[in-house]
């Protein structure tokens, strides 16, 4: 499974790329206008850190602007993907700008079928939301599971990118599942080497290092 990280934040970015675990980026609105800045120089600066997809969410509504923003931002640089929401006008953007071999993140996933346009309409990744589904009660982790057996059925290629994940466990079932992705906050990354029995066990070995006289 590949590790993206979901900030627009570089030096989080930074640190998480130092652990070499890194291999892209997802952003969106609310995590550019967290870090504040010009959207399009933050996207520039995460590609300059991370060689791996980044995405870049556009914030028009209607097709044809979002088409012309979507191809703005790849303009960017290579390796930005450009996040579209998957509306009745998001689908057409989507298959505009696919068909133009402009990688597109089909976002703001809550049911399978949503999934299943956007990798008709051309989508290189869809972005199932599971952490917003979980808030209301729902199951998120299920999507995964559909869309996944869908995408299975009919062989597509499109790959499933596991979005709004709230702690480690959310990771470990996206793994076994076989989603293609996990986009992780930081703070989430931080917690996922953590176990207090290796802490306690680390110590015990350091403390009888010691008392070993004859090293
Ligand atoms: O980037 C999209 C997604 O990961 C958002 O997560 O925590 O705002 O539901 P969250």
């Amino acid at each position: 499974m590949k590790f993206f990280i979901d900030t627009a934040d570089i030096r989080e970015i930074e640190q998480a790329a130092r652990l070499g675990l890194l291999d892209g980026v997802t952003t969106n609105p609310s995590l550019i206008a967290k870090v504040g800045g010009n959207r399009d120089h933050v996207l520039h600066e995460i590609c300059r850190v991370v060689d791996g997809p980044v995405s870049g969410e556009v914030v028009a509504v209607q097709a044809e602007e979002m088409i012309v923003e979507g191809r703005a931002l790849a303009k960017i640089h290579d390796n930005i993907c450009v996040k579209i929401p998957i509306t009745q006008e998001g689908l057409k953007a989507i298959k505009t700008l696919s068909d133009e071999k402009i990688k597109v993140n089909a976002t703001l996933i809550f049911q399978p079928i949503q999934a299943l346009l956007a990798a008709k309409a051309g989508a290189a990744f869809v972005s199932p939301f599971i952490g917003r589904l979980d808030d209301i009660s729902q199951t998120g982790m299920e999507l995964i599971h559909q869309v996944k057996i869908i995408f299975s059925n009919y062989h597509i290629e499109t790959e499933v990118l596991v979005a709004s994940i709230r702690h480690p466990m959310h990771v470990v079932e996206a793994a076994m599942i076989g989603a293609d992705i996990a986009t992780i906050p930081f703070p989430v990354i931080q917690k996922l080497l953590n176990h207090p029995l290796t802490d306690i066990g680390l110590e015990k070995f350091l403390n009888d290092w010691k008392k070993n006289k004859t090293t």
